[in-house]
């Protein structure tokens, strides 16, 4: 009789690296870099004062969900799971989850002891994560849940955009800015999880160039390192590039110097070809007016002013897709 030996067969499938934004995602508040003044605030809480309702917004990955994420497991440590609801976009979110599931979960009353006994806070935390993407009825219906459950619950509302979140709800919340982070202290939290990681960086600066690219985002910097790192092997300058679809200098330089109305077509049609972002080449083209010594200030105002009119038009599209992405959800 043949056995079958499935359950011994061994697959040589190999996991896949962890990506490195979750591996070093910070595990305590003492780990967010930068954000002072919301670390502050958490640390005052974590040492037995109480925790106001929060409104944590700001530029993307630049340690908002990571604050409360982190707050959350120093106040409620092995009983986090039974505290905390966490809901961000890909969850539904409109009117009848906070009605049913954010209620729900407001309205069960907790203690102030650990099943073993040892001391925690009175209170559960609802962390809505990318609150700017809620309907304005599911946030006045929320408004309503944060009004009467205060005595038992503690809200998070984590958005880029606070002007999409109803002033009812701003009004009841702290608020904290997190800020883009300083250069020099993303490079050193770069260097360090790169050492972690045993990956060599040489004299360093080629983390001088990530941070260029990222715009104090530390979560995009990682991500392009780890990129370039999985797809060459190395760090290096170009596939630094590559990963994160800059336009190459040399490009740039080429736009900068073409003389006549052929000469950019020619050029366009090169750069179409090439899939480079037009709005990526506007950006740069900007840094570069910006940093020019030999403009004085009025030259680069005057060259600066059709560069922000194309970016405002650029952005204002993405915003009319967001905002009737948003009335369909709503209807
Ligand atoms: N202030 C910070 N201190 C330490 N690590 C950070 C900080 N900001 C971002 N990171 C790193 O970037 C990753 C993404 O951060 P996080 O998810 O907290 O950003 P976010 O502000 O919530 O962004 P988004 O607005 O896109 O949701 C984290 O896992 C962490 O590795
Ligand atoms: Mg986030």
């Amino acid at each position: 009789m043949r056995h079958c030996n499935l359950h011994c067969v061994t697959t040589t499938k190999k996991k896949p690296p962890a990506p490195w934004v979750e591996k070093y995602r910070p595990k305590t508040i003492d780990d967010i870099v930068d954000q002072g003044e919301v670390v502050q605030v958490l640390r005052e809480c974590l040492s037995g004062g109480d925790l106001p309702h929060l409104l944590f917004y700001g530029p993307p990955g630049t340690g908002k969900t990571s604050a409360i994420l982190a707050a959350a497991r120093q106040l409620f440590g092995d009983i986090t799971r039974d505290r905390v609801l966490e809901l961000n976009a890909s969850d539904e979110r409109g009117i009848q989850v906070v009605r049913d599931k954010v209620k729900a979960f407001a309205q069960l009353t907790v203690s102030s002891t650990r099943p073993d006994g040892r001391p925690c806070p009175p209170y559960k935390l609802v962390i809505l994560d990318e609150a700017d993407s809620m309907t304005n009825a599911a946030q006045a219906a929320l408004r309503r849940t944060m009004e009467r459950e205060t005595r038992t619950t503690r809200f998070c509302l984590i958005c880029n955009y606070v002007s999409r979140i109803i002033p009812p709800i701003t009004s009841r919340c702290s608020k904290f800015r997190f800020k883009p982070l300083a250069r020099d202290n993303v490079i050193k939290r770069l260097r360090e999880i790169c050492e972690a990681e045993g990956v060599d960086v040489g004299n360093g600066e080629i983390l001088h160039q990530a941070v260029d690219t990222c715009e104090g985002d530390l979560r995009r910097a990682l991500t392009a390192l780890q990129c370039c790192q999985r797809l060459l092997g190395k760090i290096t300058a170009e596939g630094l590039i590559e990963v994160t679809g800059l336009v190459p200098e040399k490009l740039v330089n080429e736009y900068l110097s073409v003389k006549n109305y052929s000469e950019l077509e020619r050029f366009i049609e090169n750069f179409l070809k090439e899939a480079y972002s037009a709005f990526q080449l506007l950006d740069q083209l900007a840094m570069i007016v910006v940093n020019a010594g030999q403009l004085t200030n009025k030259q680069k105002c005057t060259l600066a002013v059709p560069l922000l009119w194309l970016t405002i038009i650029h952005n204002d599209q993405n915003i009319s897709v967001e905002v009737s992405d948003n009335e369909v959800g709503a209807h």
